[in-house]
Formats: structure tokens, C-alpha cells, sequence
């Protein structure tokens, strides 16, 4: 696990930015796993302003980690609507490419929920695998929706949100906690682990215990981002802030990345 401690938001997005296009530079058929929520905002504006510059996705394949069940990709909080308004609408990705899973699955049908989960993991395997998964960090170790206790070999299932997540998320929502869908459809901690790369990036002090935890402490499902120990290529990005509880010494500039 390499982790590397930049001086801010800005810096953390520019490092991550340059992890992506590289990837793309040397693969540009890669299959890229996309997370939503404010961390990602500066890396997906930055690879905005280099797609301008000449950097091309008209060969990448995408898989989003999660989606909140029950609202349709017209609704200004769903992570439909995120990805296009954030990212996808600006770059020439290829709309045949771009995988979201859906949050209209029929909550009392639970052998189509099945399917459907199912269904997602095999358009993963059938793209060849993830090359490089980005993801956030919940206030509480949370990966995608994979809330603490989530099974660390889990694919791609429905999760609930816990309390601490909602709470986190209601600022999205007029800050209205019964406004936030009560389950999620997310990608696993095992579906993730089979990335061949992961970009984990955090900003700001109320990440920092997350962080502590997750590079210095024991690998737990009560952490679940703490699995990223087990793999042989993750790459964290974090900022003063988010790594200010941790206790041994970092990288401070990105430069090897292999
Ligand atoms: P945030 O969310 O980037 O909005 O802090 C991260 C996450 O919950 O994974």
C-alpha cells in the first residue's frame, strides 16, 4: 500500500488526476471504476480540463460502485445524475461503456435483485476486470455502500445505510434524514479487491480517524476500507487533514507509482 500525503484538496486531485491519465496513457482501453460523493469532484474536474487538453476516453470502459435504490437517473441526487453532470457529460466517453447500477430494482423481488447484482459482476468480468478502481472513504471506513460489518469477501449486493452515513449525507439531501433512500445497491469489498488497482482518496479532518484506521489499524469488517492492506497495488491520496492522526511517516510526493 502506498500512501501518499499531499498539502490539500487541490494537490489530492491533481495527484489523482495524474494516477488516471497515466493509466489511460498506457492502457486506453482501461476499465475504470467511478465513485460519486465531494471527494472525487476536484479529480473529475481535473481530468475535465485534460480531456480539453487531448486525453481520451472514447476507449474506457466504466463501472460506478454504487447507486441509492429508489431514485430514477433524473433525480438530482441519484448518482446517475451525478456522473453526468460532474464528469461524463464533459469527456468523450462512449455512452455504450458507462455502467451505473440501477436504482430501480424492485425491492420485493428479491430473486431479480439477485440477477441484477449478479448481472452487474459479470459485465465487470466480461470487460476484462477493473483496472483502476477510485474510491472515497466513509467518516466511518465505508467503500461504496459497504457500511462497517459488510462482509470483506462481498460482491455486488443491497445494502442499508447506517445512521452515521445518512447523517453524512443529508447535507445532499435539505439535510433532511428521511429524505435519503434507506438502501443502497453497491458494488462489494470482494467485487472491489479484484480491481487490479486502487485509488483511495480523502480530504479533511473528519476523514482522519477513517484513515488512521485504515492504514494503521487491524484489517477489520468494522473498517471495511482497512481491506485495502490485502492489496498488492492500492494507492491512497489524502491530504494534511485527512492524515493528520496517522502516526509513521508517507510519501509526500507522488512519483512511482508501480
Ligand atoms: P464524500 O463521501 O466524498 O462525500 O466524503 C465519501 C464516501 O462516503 O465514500
Amino acid at each position: 500500500m502506498l500512501v501518499f500525503i499531499q498539502k490539500n484538496y487541490e494537490e489530492i486531485s491533481k495527484a489523482a488526476a495524474r494516477v488516471v491519465s497515466e493509466t489511460l496513457y498506457e492502457k486506453p482501453t482501461s476499465v475504470l471504476g467511478m465513485a460519486t460523493g465531494g471527494t472525487p469532484l476536484g479529480l473529475y474536474k481535473e481530468l475535465i480540463r485534460l480531456h480539453k487538453e487531448g486525453l481520451d476516453f472514447s476507449k474506457v470502459t466504466t463501472f460506478n460502485l454504487d447507486e441509492y435504490i429508489g431514485l430514477p437517473p433524473s433525480h438530482p441526487q441519484s448518482y446517475h445524475y451525478f456522473m453526468y453532470e460532474n464528469l461524463f457529460k464533459h469527456i468523450n466517453l462512449d455512452e455504450r461503456y458507462i455502467h451505473i447500477p440501477s436504482g430501480m430494482v424492485d425491492m420485493n423481488d428479491l430473486d431479480k435483485i439477485h440477477q441484477y447484482c449478479e448481472w452487474y459482476e459479470q459485465q465487470i468480468t466480461a470487460a476484462g476486470g477493473i483496472d483502476l478502481q477510485i474510491l472515497g472513504i466513509g467518516a466511518n471506513g465505508h467503500i461504496g455502500f459497504n457500511e462497517p460489518g459488510s462482509s470483506l469477501g462481498s460482491r455486488t449486493r443491497i445494502k442499508t445505510l447506517t445512521l452515521s452515513t445518512k447523517q453524512d449525507n443529508a447535507r445532499f439531501f435539505e439535510n433532511e434524514i428521511t429524505k435519503i433512500p434507506k438502501y443502497a445497491i453497491t458494488m462489494g469489498i470482494g467485487t472491489i479487491l479484484d480491481s487490479k488497482k486502487i485509488l483511495l482518496l480523502a480530504s479533511g479532518k473528519n476523514k482522519a480517524k477513517a484513515i488512521k484506521d485504515t492504514v494503521e489499524g487491524p484489517i477489520t469488517a468494522q473498517v471495511p476500507a482497512s481491506i485495502v492492506q490485502m492489496h498488492r497495488k492500492a494507492i491512497l491520496i489524502v491530504d494534511e487533514d485527512a492524515a493528520s492522526l496517522l502516526d509513521n511517516e508517507y510519501e509526500e510526493i507522488v512519483t512511482n507509482l508501480e
